[in-house]
């Protein structure tokens, strides 16, 4: 029986996917380079560490600790600012009236995202107060793919992972929740999240009767 359902936040509940991949597009630039937008794919759900050292690995460049560390910070300063103009208003479509769904069916949320700036973004935007518990950056040692973000969540909410359902729009993000063990449903293209239990553009073409029929 499905107890909760565990979100990603980049690209499922507010589009800041876009806000990472215009910041880290910069920095590549800055170094002389460009990444795509099929290349920012594996960017998604990757910690901030992880990402810098595979835009750097795709440009070419071996650099030291200390000026990597530099890198990040730059780009985590123009992510910020970009963010730190984010209101309730930008709220992906169909988020809200999911979540009145989910309130209705007495599931438990959790939020699951491996952003360390994930509470400062659903306090801009309103939704602090929604999850019944939240699993960010600052929580974990491994990022997605590896399970530890969702796994968490479940254990914060006392539930088997059995029990929950994850949203995902991340190809290392879906790989995250299947192995966790979790039903996971994917936020984006079929094509790109092969992995996914089912896909669906966004959340706003979904409703919880229908998660909850394919996860049982
Ligand atoms: C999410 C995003 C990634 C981002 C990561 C770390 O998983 O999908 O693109 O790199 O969070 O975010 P942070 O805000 O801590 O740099
Ligand atoms: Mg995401």
């Amino acid at each position: 029986v499905i107890k909760a359902f565990l979100f990603d936040l980049d690209g499922v509940i507010v589009d800041t996917a876009i806000y990472h991949y215009q910041a880290w597009k910069r920095l590549a630039n800055e170094l002389g380079f460009d990444i795509s937008e099929e290349f920012n794919e594996r960017l998604k759900g990757v910690s901030r560490m992880e990402s810098l050292n595979l835009i750097l690995e795709h440009g070419g460049l071996t650099l030291p600790d200390e000026t990597r560390a530099e890198l990040a910070a730059q780009k985590n300063e123009w992510y910020l600012e970009l963010v730190s103009r984010m209101t309730p208003d930008d709220i992906l479509p169909g988020v809200p009236q999911f979540f009145a769904q989910v309130r209705k069916a007495g599931l438990l949320t959790a939020l699951g995202s491996v952003s360390k700036n994930a509470p400062l973004i659903i306090e801009r935007i309103g939704m602090a107060q929604v999850f019944d518990a939240i699993i960010d950056g600052n929580k974990i040692t491994r990022g997605k793919p590896d399970p530890e973000v969702f796994l968490k969540g479940a254990d914060e909410l006392e539930v088997n992972p059995a029990e929950c359902v994850v949203f995902e729009d991340a190809v290392a993000g879906v790989e995250a929740g299947k192995r966790g063990g979790m039903f996971v449903v994917g936020i984006g293209s079929p094509g790109v999240l092969t992995l996914a239990d089912m896909v669906a553009p966004s959340l706003q073409e979904l409703t919880v009767e229908q998660v909850l029929d394919k996860a049982k």
